[in-house]
């Protein structure tokens, strides 16, 4: 693998063609900006795949399978497909790659992920002929599984077109004052800066699935990251609620719950001002055409694109006036 520090964008043109595989190697603006700040663990190469070796272990969810690998040096991976065959099911997996890339850029705490073409093979993939995203594995426990993880909760709630019905058989409805920024996921953000990190993303990428299985924790480190995206940009505006909400705190906020709201300021300006909705869809127009050009024809997988197009337009506006909101209020 090429040092980091001598990867132009000419050079990673060509490295590229050399490994035939644009699809993998993130030939965007975006990640002029990623490979410049991160050193890559490896150069994801078919090879490279197809050598990672599967560990024990599997879990699968309601949309998802998860299976973990291994490479030659023990670095761990996470190795997750969509199960519906449906195309505007599988899509889901272009967004959280490029949420991943957004993310990873902007310094949030999440794992690096690289996007596996359909064809690429390797035993540990459930679904031979469908695409997967692979990440890093991330050390630590999921909040859930610590002893005392139900008191950090940094759940910015919100309902999504396709998760409202199952939520409120599960769950109930949810009512406004628990949606979105509450001042109990505040209290819960500002005690630790990646949790503050974590829920400005969510917010910016409209995330509101950062229940205690999505949030790990590493006590070795003390540090927090947070892992699946597969609901970005699926709901209506999380900035709205967090507008809403941070409007109608009642009590006043401590220094300590204002020195957050600074550093979730700065989180959400840094994102605003890279990531334009404009910049977001061309990355994942780019990556449908690599993966999916058969989502042209296909009527369901386009309104589903257009519906994450509209959500990050909307969202956008919306961390624009919460922006406005912040720096007046603090
Ligand atoms: N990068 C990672 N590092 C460590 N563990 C991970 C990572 N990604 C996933 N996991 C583990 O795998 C489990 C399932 O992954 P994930 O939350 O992404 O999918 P899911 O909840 O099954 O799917 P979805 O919500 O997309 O339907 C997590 O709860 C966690 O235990
Ligand atoms: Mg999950």
């Amino acid at each position: 693998m090429l040092p980091v520090q001598t990867l132009t964008t000419e050079s990673f043109a060509s490295l590229a063609q050399q490994y035939g595989t644009a699809r993998t190697f993130e030939d965007s603006s975006l990640v002029t900006s990623l490979l410049s700040r991160e050193v890559s663990p490896f150069c994801l190469d078919e090879t490279s795949f197809s050598n990672l070796k599967q560990l024990p272990g599997e879990t699968s969810g309601d949309d998802a399978v998860v299976t973990f690998l291994e490479d030659a040096e023990g670095r761990q991976y996470v190795l997750k497909q969509i199960k519906l065959d449906s195309l505007d099911e599988q899509i889901s997996l272009i967004k959280e790659y490029v949420v991943a890339k957004v993310g990873k850029a902007a310094h949030i705490p999440i794992a690096k992920t690289y996007m596996i073409p359909k064809e690429w093979q390797n035993s540990a993939k459930p679904y031979k002929d469908k695409a997967a995203i692979l990440q890093i594995k991330v050390p630590g426990k999921i909040l859930r599984e610590l002893k005392d993880g139900g008191v950090i909760s940094i759940h910015q709630k919100n309902y999504s077109k396709y998760t409202k019905e199952m939520w409120e058989t599960r769950f109930g409805v949810l009512s406004p004052s628990e949606k979105g920024l509450t001042r109990s996921v505040l209290q819960s953000m500002i005690q630790h800066e990646d949790l503050i990190k974590l829920v400005a993303f969510d917010t910016f990428i409209n995330n509101s699935d950062r229940s205690a299985p999505n949030v790990i924790y590493d006590d070795k480190e003390d540090r927090y990251y947070g892992i699946d995206h597969f609901s970005a940009f699926s709901n209506r505006s999380l900035a709205a609620h967090a507008l809403r909400q941070i409007s109608d705190y009642k009590a006043p906020l401590t220094s300590k719950e204002k020195e957050g709201l600074v550093t979730y300021l700065e989180v959400l300006k840094t994102l605003h001002k890279h990531f334009t909705p404009e910049k977001i869809s061309s990355e994942i127009d780019k990556m449908l055409a690599l993966h999916f050009p058969e989502y042209e024809k296909n009527e369901d997988a386009k309104d589903r694109v257009q519906f994450y197009k509209k959500m990050i337009a909307e969202n956008y506006e919306d961390v624009r006036k919460l922006i406005q909101l912040l720096e007046k209020m603090i």
